[in-house]
């Protein structure tokens, strides 16, 4: 049986689709190993949202050349946006054998087939369709306590420069049912927590074709497959739904686990959302509302359909209808044309807000996007740097402040694995997405755990457990 090895780069949809390739490959007969050297076949799932994420995959592909070298019989693929912007360069420039990009998966089994008879094979065609119904995810180099749900593929915003839409084609939301068998197929293998996954989950929209008949026809079909004629004059309502409601019916279906979704934008963030939030006390309080910049000009040349004020008066309402929420957001300096004066609007909008964590980039120019196309790249490197170390800076006070500010609190934690620092703590994440660090005790991962802030870093809480019967002392361990 030949053996697959994947490694995955970039955003939580990478993770989900590596466990979707894992599966479709799994079902054509093909054996997953964690070790890159027991393999037959080894493919790298890659991300070109940066220049920088796609120079360390170009590494990679250098190491998987070596391993050729000593073994020509390996193939060697590449998945996902990368194979999807840089196409056939991969076969000629770089060695590879197999070119899939993230609307491909599927006929994975046929490309690997046709790389071992041709030498190579390859496969870019974007689907509108394409949402991997009916494959339920092989769940890889997971902690079998968190795991991923994709609810939408692909994305429609055109932010002028972000490569995805290009990489991932057009938005399509997948099937409501789909989902919820996806959650409940975590919450039976034991899993604690799901994230539901897309690039703008706000604005998820599904509808049944013909309604719920068709929800009906299916269940009800004989057994030769044909469908029940009874019910093909019923009822032909259109079932819509819409994130709010996706995200309750999920939180209910599930209600042992926690819920956490990404990526919110902030044109798209309703207040029906965070009232479905506010109402289901398994949903996380945690909103990843990325900014970009905090100037205007910025914005809208940025295509990201809203302004300062807009994403303030959004921020207002996450406070005023989660006031324990965590709020956390994506920022970039430097983008073309972006004046000292943008760069303070962002600084000051980072102080209004005071998010509790910041993923924090310079301006990297995608080729075809419409910023590569119409707006020079012309913000000096050095300024660029100084920019985003400022920002960085600024966000280090206010994410230990923040942190700070939680001493003395106490949180429900989900443990997730032992601290690397040492094997008689456990790290985990409260609700709010912090990680918390505390003593083992008689805990283990997987487990939720009442743990009181007692000090911190800027990138972490440390805390001790506690209970209704007071402080435990730790068990002793032989
Ligand atoms: N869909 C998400 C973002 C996905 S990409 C959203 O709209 O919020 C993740 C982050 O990478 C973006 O939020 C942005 O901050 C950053 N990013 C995307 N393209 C970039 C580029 N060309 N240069 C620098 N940062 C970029
Ligand atoms: Fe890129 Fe904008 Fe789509 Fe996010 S919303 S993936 S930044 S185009
Ligand atoms: Fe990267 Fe593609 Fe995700 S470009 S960020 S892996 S959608």
């Amino acid at each position: 049986m030949s053996k697959v090895y994947i490694e995955t780069y970039g955003c939580q949809m990478n993770v989900a689709d590596s466990e979707t390739v894992a599966s479709i490959l799994k079902k054509s007969g093909y054996e997953i190993t964690e070790d890159m050297h027991a393999a037959d076949i080894v493919l790298v799932n890659t991300c070109s949202v940066r220049e920088n994420a796609e120079t360390r995959v170009y590494g990679r592909l250098a190491v998987f050349r070596q391993l050729r070298k000593a073994n020509p019989d390996v193939v060697v693929g590449v998945l996902g946006c990368m194979a999807e912007r840089v196409k056939e360069e991969l076969i000629t420039k770089q060695g590879v054998n197999l070119v899939a990009g993230p609307d491909s998966y599927r006929t994975l089994p046929e490309l690997l087939a046709k790389s071992s008879v041709s030498g190579n094979a390859i496969d870019i065609e974007l689907s509108t369709e394409e949402t991997y119904a009916g494959i339920c995810p092989t769940r890889l180099e997971s902690n079998g306590i968190s795991g991923f749900v994709s609810i939408t593929r692909g994305c429609n915003n055109f932010c002028t420069y972000c490569i995805v839409p290009y990489t991932r084609g057009r938005e399509r939301s997948r099937d409501a049912k789909d989902i919820i068998t996806e959650a409940l197929d975590l919450q039976e293998r034991g899993y604690k927590e799901l994230t539901l996954l897309g690039q703008n989950v706000n604005s998820y929209a599904f509808k049944t074709e013909d309604g719920r008949q068709k929800t009906l026809d299916r269940r009800q079909e004989t057994e030769d497959g044909t469908p029940n004629r009874r019910r093909e004059t019923g009822d032909t309502r259109q079932e819509t739904w819409d994130f709010p409601r996706l995200l309750e019916q999920v939180a209910k279906e599930v209600p042992s686990m926690r819920i956490r979704f990404t990526t919110s934008h902030p044109k798209d963030m309703s207040d029906e959302t965070l009232r479905v939030i506010a109402r289901n006390a398994n949903i996380c309080r945690h909103i990843h509302l990325p900014v970009q910049s905090g100037s205007n000009r910025i914005l809208k040349l940025m295509n990201r359909k809203y302004d300062r004020e807009w994403y303030l008066n959004r921020i207002r309402a996450i406070r005023e209808i989660l006031p324990d929420c965590g709020i956390t957001t994506d920022v970039f300096c430097g983008f073309p044309s972006e004046t000292d004066e943008d760069h303070q609007d962002s600084l000051a909008l980072m102080k209004e807000v005071r998010f509790d964590f910041a993923f924090m980039y310079k301006y990297s120019e995608r080729p075809g996007t419409y910023a590569a196309d119409h707006l020079p790249d012309d913000i000096a490197e050095e300024v660029k740097g100084a920019r985003l170390q400022e920002i960085i800076k600024l966000q280090g006070e206010i994410g230990l402040a923040s942190n700070r500010s939680d001493i003395g609190k106490t949180f429900d934690v989900l443990a997730e694995g032992s601290s690397k620092k040492s094997k008689v703590q456990l790290y985990g994440r409260n609700p709010q997405n912090k990680v918390i660090v505390f003593p083992m005790e008689d805990k283990r991962p997987g487990d939720i755990v009442s743990v009181k802030v007692t000090d911190c870093t800027g990138a972490t809480l440390k805390g001790l457990q506690v209970s209704g019967v007071g402080y435990q002392v730790p068990a002793s361990r032989g």
